[in-house]
């Protein structure tokens, strides 16, 4: 099946290896070098993705290459007319300071403040436009790379470390897994095969807020079966990193914004951690399907949670996000509320909804429901054994579940819009314990569904009770300064200011910047913010944010 985000013709020829030789300049902002590709087969041509690269010199080809025009969405195709018997090509090449799948940032962008930093993020289609290669899903290869950086900072890869700056990848993976990442970087063991990187001044509190890693991957190889990527680490960024996290293969990149002190926001890491099955080990065969990825994803992530921190706090969290979804298809079409979506001609960033996060994790949990969590764990087991280092397609999937549930019909949640007649509730008691006791998930829904009434009177009262202007947790600081804005509660606005200008995680941005262009006067005030905040966002959220203030 043609993925629609893709030039590649891996059925003609396709990509089994990658061998990356590559200079990071931090000056210029670039990526030097070259890269090799195995191919196999290889057939008369070979189509590659490109977006914004330098090509300089194609070896392994007498009879020339050429590169497309520049689609807005897609980039440049990199066609290579193969010599009759050439099975590998040497591509040398350069990056571009705009690279769509990379950040620079200044030493002022990070915790330690004395050196630049540099990360890359590939998914969905942006690892074209950091090495020219068959950027689908529904290719796989193993690489090899070298990376020179200057001399005090420390190149990681999601792979294997051999040596300082050589990395090797022996399983085979999709392009969008693909990550570097060169920064001032510290190790902190968590256990046997998992740790933790971070610039030196976070990296004892993101061991204590991570301590419990080692338990989530034992957990979840007792869910779904062994961890098959060896180690298992967490590379924290700094804050303007657009995700949450990144499932990066052995090395999962997150937001520093869970390091909330207390544990509270690891979820994010069970989630990571579980698209070590749900995403690297069996992947969406193209961005359609992303459902497949991300809603088998959240179902494991609260299995996890679950198995570690108890069925009372996997709940919560769940509802919170059961909540948020409701909330969010409220205003989205209802083509877009469907699990298996159409991408093809849009932009697959912009395709993003908690839809097939959610409802595709509502679909696992009602079919628990219905036949009983062995039976599901059984089917999930021999899905990702079946198909193990493959891309599958959402038929591929209803096949093999029809094997295990004959006659259940997922028509209604596949193609149907909204959640279906007879979806899970996940409840829970949110006000029923003292409010002293709440965790970060209980005083997250009492803010959320706080009247929008609240004046800034009333705001004054429980800031002053509670201190959240001054929350240390970046969930609670985001949801409060969002009420702050829709009551005019000026004392938020500073740390308003402060929190836009260094936090670039797009869930926490977007919100902010919509509540405060509701009105004119606010969107002048988020128009000032943004001048100030701009240059620091990667570039996926300063498309988000520049679509907004529009
Ligand atoms: N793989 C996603 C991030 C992603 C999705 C990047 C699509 C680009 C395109 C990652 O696993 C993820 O879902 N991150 C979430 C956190 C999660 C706990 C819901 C995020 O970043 O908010
Ligand atoms: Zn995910």
């Amino acid at each position: 099946m043609a993925d629609p985000h893709s030039y590649a013709n891996p059925e003609e020829s396709r990509v089994r290896h990658l061998d990356l030789d590559l200079t990071v300049d931090f000056t210029q902002k670039k990526l030097k070098g070259s890269v090799t590709l195995a191919l196999d087969p290889a057939g008369r041509e070979l189509v590659l993705d490109t977006r914004d690269l330098v090509i300089q010199k194609v070896n392994g080809s007498t009879e020339g290459y050429s590169v497309g025009p520049a689609d807005p969405i897609l980039g440049s195709p990199l066609r290579i007319v193969l010599q009759k018997g050439v099975r590998s090509v040497v591509i040398e090449y350069e990056t571009s300071p705009e690279a769509t799948g990379l950040q620079w940032l200044t030493p002022a962008q990070t915790a330690g403040k004395r050196s630049p930093f540099l990360y890359s993020q590939s998914q969905a289609i942006h690892a074209r436009s950091w090495v020219p290669l068959q950027d689908t899903p529904g290719v796989r290869f193993t690489f090899s790379a070298r990376i020179q950086a200057p001399a005090h900072l420390t190149p990681l890869m999601a792979a294997a470390r051999v040596w300082r700056d050589r990395f090797h990848m022996p399983q085979p993976v999709p392009s969008y897994l693909l990550a570097l990442a060169v920064g001032e970087l510290e190790f902190r063991a968590l256990g046997p095969r998992t740790g933790v990187w971070a610039e030196p001044p976070l990296v004892e509190k993101a061991a204590r807020e991570f301590a419990d890693v080692e338990r989530m991957v034992e957990a979840a190889e007792r869910l779904y079966g062994p961890y098959l990527w060896g180690r298992y680490d967490v590379l924290v960024l700094p804050p303007s990193f657009p995700f949450g996290g990144m499932e990066n293969p052995r090395l999962t990149f997150a937001t520093p914004t869970i390091l909330a002190g207390d544990k509270s926001l690891v979820s994010l890491v069970a989630h990571e951690l579980a698209h070590s099955w749900s995403g690297n080990l069996v992947t969406n065969a193209n961005w359609n399907d992303i459902w497949l990825n991300e809603g088998f994803t959240v179902y494991f992530e609260s299995r996890i949670q679950e198995a570690i921190y108890g069925r009372k706090r996997s709940e919560m969290e769940l509802s919170l996000e059961v909540d948020a979804l409701v909330e969010e298809m409220r205003g989205l079409k209802p083509e877009d509320t469907r699990l298996v979506v159409d991408l093809q001609g849009r932009d697959p960033d912009d395709g993003l909804t908690l839809v097939p996060y959610v409802k595709g994790a509502l679909m696992l949990r009602w079919i628990e429901e219905k036949h009983g969590r062995a039976a599901l764990d059984a089917f999930l087991n021999a899905y990702f054994a079946r198909f193990a280092f493959q891309s599958v397609t959402t038929k591929q999937f209803l096949d093999e579940f029809s094997r295990h549930f004959p006659g259940v019909d997922l028509s209604a949640w596949l193609d149907g819009p909204g959640l279906p007649e007879g979806a899970p509730r996940v409840r829970f008691d949110f006000e029923s314990r003292p409010r002293r006791e709440w965790t970060t998930q209980e005083w997250l829904h009492w803010l959320r569904v706080a009247p929008e009434s609240w004046t800034a009177a009333k705001m004054k009262e429980a800031d002053a009770a509670w201190g959240f202007t001054d929350s240390g947790n970046a969930e609670i600081a985001a949801q409060w300064l969002k009420m702050a804005i829709r009551a005019g509660y000026a004392p938020a606005e500073r740390r308003l200011e402060t929190f836009l200008v260094e936090v670039g995680r797009r869930k926490f941005v977007k919100p902010l910047y919509e509540e405060l262009a509701k009105t004119e006067e606010g969107k002048e005030k988020a128009r000032a913010i943004y001048r100030k905040a701009r240059p620091g966002y990667h570039p996926i959220t300063q498309g988000t944010v520049d679509g907004v203030l529009r």
